[in-house]
């Protein structure tokens, strides 16, 4: 039922350099009288003096308090970390892939359910690369940001392309697919790798603003000093349990609005929460501002189906299935707007049957308001007669990759058989 109309692939994570500058500033600490007193140091890695003590065997004084954060913080994640799914799989890259991927602009809780599906019916790279974009669509739908999973199946399809029996395990290779940016890159290069590559999430960003009370960190420009933080802090060996324990302890501990710095492994060494004064990291870039738009859709009821159409414009809903939608103009009556959706996939302005309850739903910055409208169309119309059009069952709804406004107005008019497979 569900057409194929071809892979879309939009842009990449925002390109940041690395690795960071040898030039970065980094801070260290002396600790004195059992390390509640800090004095802050600038030590520059380009330096002679730096170079110097790199070349020495053991670590310098000003390193050793770092060592000691270290070792707490894998002895706290060791101790504390909450038994996600993924980390049984930390050594396949597609798995590590896949899961940061979905974390990415996702809570672990709603991702869990998702992850599992996800690798039961995709075990293996070679399997998503196989199977039609829709299907990874719809097992994404409801999880949202749906270019994800458009990104991560293209990613599937180029490496099978290009002959590689796996996912590249540098960074630069990892770059080059598509939706892999530094952050993701980094995150398969060291937690299934086991590699020195900065892994840097909002999570670590916070926590290690904190630990340097670094005012940037949590902008563009900040991101070098993170960086040097991150390596700063990395143990010799245990990469990926560091990686991983950074982003727990910014999940779990020192979290935005509430920090328990009481709790942290690494608070001899955080300078924010010695001063006190740790929700002051970092400090937030402007959020960008809201839009409110309001959108009308046309829904046609065919034979035990509805009418939708394959979203072929790039955008957030690129690939998914829709009623046929069109944004509500100024001045323009949402009824309006739905009869021009309507005619736009049809050719035919339809009869009005009623109106359904409006949806509310945010998407990035957009606050977007769905009219769904109710049309019949005349026996004669057929929907391939609509290049775009399909008639979907309404028992295929619940597995079809559906934006979740229009999921939403869906289920007001057929009710449940179009909640989702995947729904909470
Ligand atoms: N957030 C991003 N990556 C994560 C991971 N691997 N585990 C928990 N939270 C995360």
């Amino acid at each position: 039922m569900l057409r194929l109309l071809g892979i879309g692939v939009r842009g990449l994570e925002p390109r940041a350099s690395w690795p960071p500058s040898r030039h970065s500033t980094k801070l260290s600490y002396t600790p004195l009288a059992r390390g509640i007193i800090l004095h802050p140091m600038v030590i520059s890695t380009s330096g002679s003096a730096a170079k110097h003590a790199q070349s020495r065997s053991g670590p310098t004084n000003s390193e050793r308090p770092s060592r000691s954060a270290t070792a707490a913080l894998l002895a706290w994640f060791r101790a504390s970390r909450r038994p996600l799914p993924w980390r049984t799989a930390w050594r396949d890259p597609y798995r590590v892939l896949v899961s940061e991927v979905m974390l990415q602009q996702t809570q672990v809780a709603a991702a869990v359910p998702y992850y599992l599906r996800w690798v039961e019916r995709f075990p293996t790279l070679e399997a998503l690369a196989a199977a039609d974009e829709a299907e990874a669509l719809a097992l994404w739908s409801g999880l949202g940001y749906y270019g994800r999973a458009r990104r991560l199946h293209a990613a599937a399809r180029a490496v099978v392309a290009s002959g590689s029996p796996g996912l590249p395990a540098d960074l630069a290779g990892l770059r080059a697919l598509p939706g892999i940016g530094p952050y993701t890159a980094g995150a398969v290069m060291a937690l299934a790798h086991n590699q020195r590559a900065p892994a840097i999430d909002g999570n670590v960003i916070r926590v290690l603003s904190r630990v340097d009370a670094l005012e940037e960190g949590g902008k563009a420009a900040g991101l070098r000093s993170v960086e040097a933080a991150w390596l700063r802090l990395a143990p010799r060996r245990a990469m990926r349990h560091y990686a991983e324990a950074l982003m727990e302890l910014g999940a779990t501990v020192c979290s935005p609005t509430g920090p328990d710095c009481g709790r942290c492994p690494l608070k001899v060494v955080c300078l924010a929460g010695i001063r006190g004064n740790a929700t002051a990291y970092p400090v937030p870039s402007k959020r960008p501002a809201v839009t409110a738009v309001a959108h009308a859709c046309a829904l046609v009821r065919g034979d035990d189906a509805v009418l939708l159409v394959r979203q072929t414009e790039a955008g957030l809903w690129q690939g998914m299935l829709e009623m046929p939608r069109a944004e509500v103009q100024a001045a323009e009556a949402p009824q309006d707007a739905a009869v021009r959706a309507l005619l736009a996939v049809t050719g035919l302005r339809g009869d009005l049957i009623r109106a359904w309850p409006t949806v509310r739903h945010s998407v990035t910055r957009y606050r977007v308001t769905l009219h769904p409208f109710e049309f019949s169309l005349p026996d004669r119309w057929r929907a391939s007669d609509a290049l775009e059009a399909q008639w979907v069952r309404v028992s295929s709804l619940a597995s079809a990759p559906l934006p979740a406004a229009q999921r939403r107005a869906l289920v007001s008019a057929f009710g449940s058989a179009a909640r989702g497979a995947n729904a909470g």
